[in-house]
């Protein structure tokens, strides 16, 4: 079994495997290279070859435990005929919202846009080694409808969601729930080895709304998860002390922590499930000695613990590869 699934599954400690959300990305040359030629950023995931060979570079230059296929989480709202931009300026936005188009959305029609991807994941499996697991991913439905309304534009997002019918947002969740499943198997199906469920704006809702939105939502990704055999990992970024909440109700195989959670308080309170990441994107920025004092830090806190070494949300795209190479040598030496 590989060191990644060993422990995700086998909650083994005797070392500790290591991956990044954002390994293939803008702070590597070769990507920037390969993504100045393609300006088309939905275009660029749904080409398989393209992708397959982006999912590969961090594989090339580092010793990683686990690639992560190349797409993103609003290809969903994209096959469901939605359609998004990527603007440099706001970040990505619906820029015609159609819920019935989106409702109406078939599966055939929705597989056939997204064939790309599961194409390069057989093409990638195929030329990844072994031992080294394939993660692929989806945004979670809060997350999710955060850019089909383009919640986050607006300053009072709770005003906002309050004026959408409750009834559209019963039928925009359960339609975003049935297709992520389909999403999920035939990435499954393609080879991915691993999901992670990326629920990157969970922090926004309000407590009161946590159940709904959130919890229910990822428990039922992760319970169709476990059905299908799929060894599943949370990123509910943001929900500060309600991570605990989050993992009584949805649990899954491992949680990623964001740089807002405590690491010592996550370990002590968690149960023994396996932790991921943590660490602060930002830190990368830093020198050398900072950079590794923190690495030592949640090595030391988690010695004890299943972990995954990663960090509190993607890396940025001003990091040095130099440094993630450092990282990544220094967390291969852990064997206890
Ligand atoms: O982690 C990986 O290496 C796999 C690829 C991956 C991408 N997006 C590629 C990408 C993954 C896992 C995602 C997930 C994703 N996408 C999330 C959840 C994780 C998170 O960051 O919170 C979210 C919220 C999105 C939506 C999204 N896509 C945003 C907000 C942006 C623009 C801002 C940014 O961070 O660049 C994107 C574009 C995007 N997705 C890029 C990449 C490499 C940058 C594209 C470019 O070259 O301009």
């Amino acid at each position: 079994m590989s060191k990644l699934l060993n422990c995700l599954i086998n909650k083994d400690i005797s070392c500790v495997p290591i991956w990044f959300m954002r390994q293939a990305g803008r702070y590597l040359p070769e990507f920037k290279q390969l993504r100045s030629q393609n300006p088309n950023f939905l275009k660029l995931c749904l080409n398989s070859d393209l992708s397959s060979e982006i999912t590969l570079q961090p594989m090339k230059r580092f010793n990683l435990d686990a690639a992560i296929i190349f797409s993103d989480i609003l290809v969903i709202p994209y096959a469901l005929r939605q359609p998004m931009e990527f603007g440099h300026k706001y970040g990505p936005r619906n820029s015609k919202l159609n819920i019935n188009k989106f409702l109406e959305t078939t599966e055939k029609s929705f597989l056939s846009t997204l064939q790309p991807i599961y194409k390069a994941i057989s093409k990638t499996k195929k030329i990844l080694n072994k031992d080294k697991p394939l993660i692929a991913f989806v945004g979670a439905p809060w997350t999710l409808m955060i850019y089909l309304y383009n919640l986050k534009e607006q300053d009072k997002l709770n005003k906002k969601i309050s004026i959408i019918d409750k009834n559209e947002i019963k039928l925009v969740l359960k339609k975003l729930d049935e297709f992520l499943k389909i999403h999920i198997i035939n990435q499954k199906q393609a080879g991915a080895d691993i999901i992670q469920i990326f629920d990157s704006w969970a922090g926004l809702i309000e407590n009161e709304d946590l159940d709904e939105y959130c919890y229910q939502p990822n428990k039922s990704l992760i319970n169709f998860c476990r059905e299908n055999k799929i060894p599943s990992i949370c990123f509910p970024k943001g929900l500060k002390e309600n991570y605990k909440k989050f993992l009584e109700e949805v649990k899954p195989d491992a949680i990623n922590i964001d740089y807002n959670v405590d690491p010592s308080w996550a370990k002590n309170s968690f149960g023994n499930i396996c932790i991921q990441g943590g660490m602060k994107p930002e830190i990368l920025l830093k020198d050398e000695k900072t950079v590794l004092q923190e690495v030592e830090k949640y090595l030391d806190i988690f010695r004890d613990n299943p972990y995954i070494f990663n960090l509190g949300h993607g890396i940025l795209p001003k990091t040095n590869p130099g440094i993630i190479k450092k990282i990544v040598d220094r967390v291969n030496l852990v064997k206890k």
